[in-house]
């Protein structure tokens, strides 16, 4: 194994043999909607009853779908790997927290999710986060603020993702970046390839097709997650 510094970037693809929807397929996770009734600041501002109810929906249905391989071989390359690995995520299902508390990782890894996380949810006014594993109602009052409300912690369209700092100082430094089961469409996940290559690292895609990225990549691996995720940290580990 002679790369140290690891950073892996996640997409919908991993969580989508655990039945999760991806977001681009036809029966994508938007169930139905326009991205602008669900997923702005907007749409919460106009109709909060139809946002948080979204959202409540896909919060009740991670009660249904478990880790799969892809999740489980990525939990034990954490527990194994002796130098830096920063796993970012843009799922916002707790697909990687399972798997990672069921197999503790070693002391250099650490997991961000950058679109935020299905299970929290934020204060309106101070921005601060609790856990919420239940459902939010429409003007659901904020325990950290008088007048705030609590709404999804979930990164909407126009909005900053999370942990922006951690992770380009993170790819900055890594010698290995890999990219799993994610289109490329959104940014800023899809420049992290770029910066990666220009930090030095070798950079691998892992999907079930080549993406429209794919020449960004020094090597692509194809075909479902559960089944190359494995392989790859399989062939990784044996150097
Ligand atoms: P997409 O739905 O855009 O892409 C999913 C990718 O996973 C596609 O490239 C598929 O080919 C691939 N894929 C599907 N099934 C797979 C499998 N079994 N094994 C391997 N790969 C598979 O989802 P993301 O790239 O995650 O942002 O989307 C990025 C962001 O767009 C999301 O985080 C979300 C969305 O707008 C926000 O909500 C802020």
């Amino acid at each position: 194994m002679t790369a140290r510094n690891l950073v892996i970037l996640t997409g919908a693809g991993i969580s989508a043999e655990s039945g999760v929807p991806t977001f681009r397929a036809d029966d994508g996770l938007w169930m139905g909607h326009r991205i602008e009734d669900v997923a702005t600041p907007e749409a919460f501002a106009r109709d909060p009853a139809l946002v948080q109810d979204f959202y409540n929906r896909r919060r009740r249905q991670l009660a249904e779908v478990r880790p799969n391989a892809a999740h489980h071989a990525l939990a034990d390359l954490a527990a194994r790997w002796e130098g830096d690995f920063l796993l970012v995520t843009q799922n916002v299902d707790d697909l990687h927290d399972r798997a990672h508390a069921e197999t503790p990782p070693a002391a250099g890894f650490e997991l961000v999710h950058m679109h935020g996380e299905l299970l929290k949810a934020h204060c309106t006014r101070t921005g601060r986060v609790c856990d919420w594993p239940g459902d939010l109602a429409p003007q659901e009052p904020s325990p950290h603020h008088p007048s705030g409300r609590l709404r999804p912690h979930i990164v909407w369209f126009g909005e900053m993702p999370l942990h922006m700092e951690r992770i380009n100082a993170a790819i900055a430094a890594c010698d290995l970046f890999v990219a799993i089961g994610t289109s490329g469409e959104v940014y800023p996940a899809a420049g992290f390839v770029q910066q990666a290559r220009l930090a030095g690292a070798r950079t691998v895609e892992i999907n079930l097709a080549p993406t429209s990225g794919r020449r960004l990549f020094d090597e692509g691996v194809y075909g479902p997650a559960t089944q190359m995720v494995p392989a790859f940290v399989h062939n990784l580990m044996a150097g």
